[in-house]
């Protein structure tokens, strides 16, 4: 039970949480004894935290938009932890992985092997700029830690500006760069030297720039960047995935305070790389290009755990007396197998342009839904990586948290599922092959659940 004491609300950075009094509400009302028993199960072996266990429901399937749990009800997954660009068990992703299984499944360490080459080369092909250079890690967190290494490696420096509400991962070295207290409170001593700044949020931003937003966020990354002198690498999420779009001008001026002070820029791009947004890489959008670039969820065509850093020729210089990673499953001939199917798939289906079609069908939609509900405060993405924000006051920005969250489980109810961010963020990522049938679907019980939540309030 949820301790009352408790105060959840600043919990919710992340994700919706899973011991708010309305997530327990819903369960009782909405799983059968059967599921209960799976539940328990999971409960009496898995180690509890928020954001997972005590888990919500149990999936028997997933295929294409869709998640479907052990009673036969279908979701459209418009969360999918990023991982789903191309769906769940896109056919063309699978026959590679099983075609790769049947003949190198693993690669031991000291060999190489041509398919982890073929997916390092195709990432290079399509990354901007002089980002030449690949490690895989099997995982999103891992690889921002051989970022985090090469920098300090490549600087001589170890001190990191990083952004207040970001994540880039759950270990002790991401949480350090990483914003969200529900990481990193009552963890102890932190890596040194990591200092955070305010994120490019203008709806609650400490500058109060408002809807007239003058960049006085970058301004400061650049004075904190003078004032210490000796800063290794500015590290951001080219685009937060609650989301915040930064503006236009905001990277290209981070890029240049990077460059008069001797830092290194450093994206991560993990939950939206290969195409969420519309482009294969975010930082296409703002036209610039980072000293490292870190991707990863989608990377294992929705299959498997893979992430990668991609960095510029001259940062390769940790041999031969560093390792940067050393990964159990670095060079992972399934896993790239996989990775190289899904670019095919994002380029030979024009999946890139779909995404800015499908982002743009939606938000119109959502934009509608604005006109006709108050509680709508906002509305924003770039592709098919897109946030409502509701609120209760325009003015003051004051956040409608229960309110995102009775709309999320009433969108659950009628077969939609997303995850709300900041507690009043409904974020919605759909794979990047919806269809616009399965679009209009979603918006439709989107607007329905907002319509019932708004006659309650
Ligand atoms: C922006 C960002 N960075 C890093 C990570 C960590 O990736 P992984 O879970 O693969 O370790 C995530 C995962 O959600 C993420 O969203």
């Amino acid at each position: 039970m949820t301790d009352p004491s408790l105060d959840i609300d600043h919990l919710r950075s992340e994700g919706d949480i899973n011991i708010s009094p309305l997530r327990q509400k819903w369960s009782l009302q909405h799983i059968d004894e059967e599921t209960q028993k799976v539940l328990q199960e999971d409960n009496e072996v898995f180690l509890h935290q928020s954001l997972s266990t005590p888990c919500l429901n149990v999936l028997e399937k997933c295929e294409g938009s869709y998640i479907i749990d052990t009673r036969g009800r279908r979701l459209l997954d418009f969360h999918g932890n990023n991982v789903h660009q191309l769906g769940f068990s896109h056919p063309k992703v699978i026959a590679a992985i099983e075609q790769q299984m049947a003949s190198l499944s693993f690669c031991t360490r000291r060999y190489t092997n041509q398919v982890a080459i073929d997916l390092a080369r195709k990432l290079v092909s399509l990354a901007p700029g002089d980002l030449n250079r690949v490690l895989f890690a099997p995982g999103g967190t891992a690889a921002m830690g051989m970022a985090l290494k090469l920098a300090r490696a490549a600087t001589g420096r170890h001190k990191i500006i990083s952004m207040w509400d970001s994540f880039h991962g759950a270990s002790l070295d991401a949480i350090s760069i990483g914003g969200e207290a529900i990481f990193r409170s009552g963890m102890g001593p932190l890596l040194p030297g990591c200092e955070h700044v305010p994120p490019p949020d203008n709806r609650h931003c400490p500058f109060k720039c408002g809807e007239k937003c003058n960049l006085s966020c970058s301004d400061y990354v650049e004075y904190v960047l003078e004032k210490e002198g000796d800063v290794a690498a500015v590290v951001a999420e080219t685009v937060r995935c609650t989301p915040f779009i930064p503006p236009a001008d905001y990277w290209k001026r981070i890029r240049k305070a990077c460059d008069r002070h001797g830092a290194l820029l450093i994206l991560d791009e993990i939950p939206h790389c290969l195409g969420r947004t519309g482009r294969m890489f975010t930082c296409e959008h703002y036209g610039i290009v980072p000293d490292m670039l870190v991707i990863g969820k989608g990377l294992g065509g929705g299959v498997f755990p893979l992430a990668g850093l991609l960095a510029r020729e001259e940062l390769n210089q940790a041999m031969p007396h560093k390792a940067l990673g050393h990964y159990t499953h670095e060079k992972n001939p399934v896993a790239c197998a996989a990775g190289l199917a899904a670019i095919e798939v994002i380029e030979t289906e024009g999946l890139l342009d779909h995404a800015i079609d499908m982002g743009e069908h939606a938000r119109k939609r959502m934009q509608d839904m604005a006109t006709r509900f108050p509680l709508i405060g906002d509305i924003r993405g770039l592709g098919l990586l897109m946030g409502m924000e509701l609120l209760l006051d325009k003015h003051t920005g004051e956040r409608a948290i229960q309110e995102a969250e009775a709309v999320m489980y009433a969108c659950l109810n009628r077969g939609l599922n997303f995850k709300v961010t900041m507690g009043n963020i409904l974020t919605l990522t759909p794979p990047i092959t919806i269809t616009r049938d399965e679009m209009d679907h979603a918006m439709d019980i989107l607007e329905a659940s907002i319509a019932e939540v708004s006659q309650a309030m």
